[in-house]
């Protein structure tokens, strides 16, 4: 009698279990409509209020994973990265991140795929998209991320094309308000070229309102064709990198030759010589002032190495927290909100 009791209390017990466990192995993603798919191709696609939301959420993510607490929302669910150029920090995030939240990559070069092959990029999304369940992609033209996305029955996410890189500026936002709380108000001073992340960077200071100074060598200005017909408002261009940085809250820059331009790297070396943030620049911003570089970085060209090197470089944070922003940007985009 008393062995068939043991074995009954054992039974519900084993039950009980099962059910705990596979309620945390359920994934949260609600299933994507064709056509009502949220993708992810440059800042200005987030609202403010979006971007309140995942900042928050962010830091919840990166509070889970550093009390190693487990997190399977997207359980089961695949992600595909594509890459036509090369990366260390984004395939590693994502790639990391994925898992984290319960789900694996894909790891797809284009120069190993029939895309490497001139299959039409429609054609490979139509494809892609049927077997997974999100997708990433670093590539050249932002058309071509857009012909992707219009083509894809999951959320695309852009890693990074020649005209934008939201998920770094994502990164950065997250890290200053992390430092210094919100950035609404305060000054973000670019020095350099007019690449992906100073036009992500335009598209922040709108959005989430703060002022942006940019500062480039002539013949590296913005196209004015591409900024907003409301651009002023954010946005304040200087001649002079010491104007653009005077008081302001933070100080980044970028890569005087970013990948896929390496043909014009010796005239831009010459143009850029005087825009690299150094020790002089830093001094005359706000005493606290924070530096950020998305990484890599050229120490003597871009920035110097007692800039990067030295105490008021977050670069590093701004690195890991590529990964809890991309964890609350792909959970956003499969389970919407969340907690
Ligand atoms: N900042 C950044 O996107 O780095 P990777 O090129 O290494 O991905
Ligand atoms: N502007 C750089 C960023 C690299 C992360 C590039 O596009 O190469």
């Amino acid at each position: 009698m008393f062995y068939f009791r043991a074995v009954e209390r054992f039974k519900k017990k084993m039950q009980a279990k099962t059910l705990v466990e596979s309620s945390t192995m359920t994934s949260l993603a609600k299933p994507q409509v064709p056509g009502q798919v949220k993708h992810y191709l440059q800042f200005a696609d987030l609202t403010r209020e979006e971007y309140e939301y995942l900042l928050k959420r962010s830091a919840w993510l990166k509070a889970k994973f550093k009390s190693y607490e487990t997190w399977h929302p997207l359980h089961d669910r695949t992600l595909a990265m594509i890459f036509e150029k090369h990366s260390t920090r984004t395939r590693l995030s994502f790639e990391a991140g994925i898992h984290q939240l319960g789900g694996h990559a894909v790891y797809l070069n284009t120069r190993d795929t029939q895309l490497g092959r001139g299959e039409p990029v429609e054609d490979a999304a139509q494809v892609i998209s049927r077997m997974t369940d999100i997708i990433m992609i670093r590539t050249f033209g932002q058309e071509i991320v857009e012909r992707f996305a219009a083509n894809s029955r999951v959320p695309v996410i852009n890693g990074l094309t020649n005209e934008y890189h939201p998920c770094q500026v994502l990164a950065d936002v997250f890290t200053f308000v992390e430092a210094r709380g919100p950035i609404q108000g305060k000054t973000v001073a670019w020095v350099g070229d007019a690449n992906n992340m100073a036009y992500t960077w335009i598209q922040a200071a709108e959005c989430l309102d703060f002022q942006l100074r940019f500062s480039a060598p002539p013949g590296y200005q913005l196209d004015p064709a591409r900024l907003g017909k409301n651009a002023a408002k954010h946005l304040t261009i200087c001649a002079d990198p010491i104007d653009a940085c005077k008081d302001a809250d933070l100080v980044t820059t970028d890569v005087w030759t970013s990948m896929g331009y390496e043909a014009e790297n010796s005239s831009r070396m010459s143009a850029f010589q005087d825009w690299m943030v150094d020790e002089d620049l830093m001094a005359v911003a706000k005493p606290d002032a924070l530096f950020m570089h998305c990484l890599p970085a050229h120490r003597g060209e871009e920035v110097s190495a007692g800039v990067i090197d030295g105490p008021q470089s977050i670069v590093w944070e701004e690195a890991e927290n590529r990964l809890h922003v991309q964890k609350a940007l792909m959970e956003y985009l499969l389970c919407g909100r969340l907690g």
